[in-house]
């Protein structure tokens, strides 16, 4: 059985789509060992509903309480980190402690429309601003440039002349959710 922890920080949408993929056999043999947010939000109604381990570590904490409440939360035989929504920062030292086991799910296709300050709504403002005809998702791992990491697969979506920021958002979400219960799977059970 593969063990995985989701990182959230906001409705948990992609958070709902791996349960459902667990649920349904799509993600077969795994389990979400924990969800941890950084932040009181939607999502954890997620986990609370599908009674997964649930914390909530305050990003209000200092960088080092954060960061050791976080160490300590994360199963050390945990197969997989996947930050679905996550909005703080990684510490360097988990990134130390789970070496290329931690994903990040960003709404554009990096390097595009990443770094500081470059989530949800802020992301798809800026691409629409930039006249794109093309947006998309990157899966990537977590190092400690933010959204610089090794980029693992992208999917991409149109981007039409009219499009508000909301319309983009909401044609890509469902491919969002394509692509990272893809690359969970990828990962967790690579081809032999
Ligand atoms: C999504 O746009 C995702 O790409 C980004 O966070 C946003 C919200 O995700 N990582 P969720 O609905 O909280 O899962």
């Amino acid at each position: 059985m593969k063990k995985i922890c989701v990182l959230i920080s906001g409705g948990g949408s992609n958070l709902a789509t791996i349960i459902q993929a667990i649920d349904s056999n799509n993600l077969p043999n795994t389990q979400i060992a924990c969800v941890i947010a950084d932040r009181d939000c939607q999502g954890k109604y997620h986990a609370l509903n599908a009674n997964i381990p649930f914390r909530l570590i305050e990003r209000k904490l200092s960088p080092d309480l954060f960061s050791q409440a976080l160490i300590r939360a994360i199963p050390k035989d945990c197969d997989l980190i996947v930050l679905a929504g996550f909005l703080s920062i990684i510490p360097p030292e988990i990134i130390r402690t789970f070496p290329k086991k931690i994903i990040n799910l960003h709404p554009s296709l990096l390097p595009k429309f990443g770094g500081m300050n470059m989530y949800g709504m802020n992301v798809h403002r800026a691409v629409i601003e930039a006249k794109e005809t093309e947006s998309g998702a990157s899966v990537h791992y977590v190092s400690d440039e933010v959204d610089k990491g090794e980029i693992i697969e992208q999917i991409s979506v149109r981007v039409c002349a009219n499009d508000t920021a909301q319309d983009l958002q909401k044609r890509l979400a469902p491919l969002e959710h394509q692509l990272l219960i893809r690359v969970i799977n990828r990962l967790l059970f690579p081809a032999k």
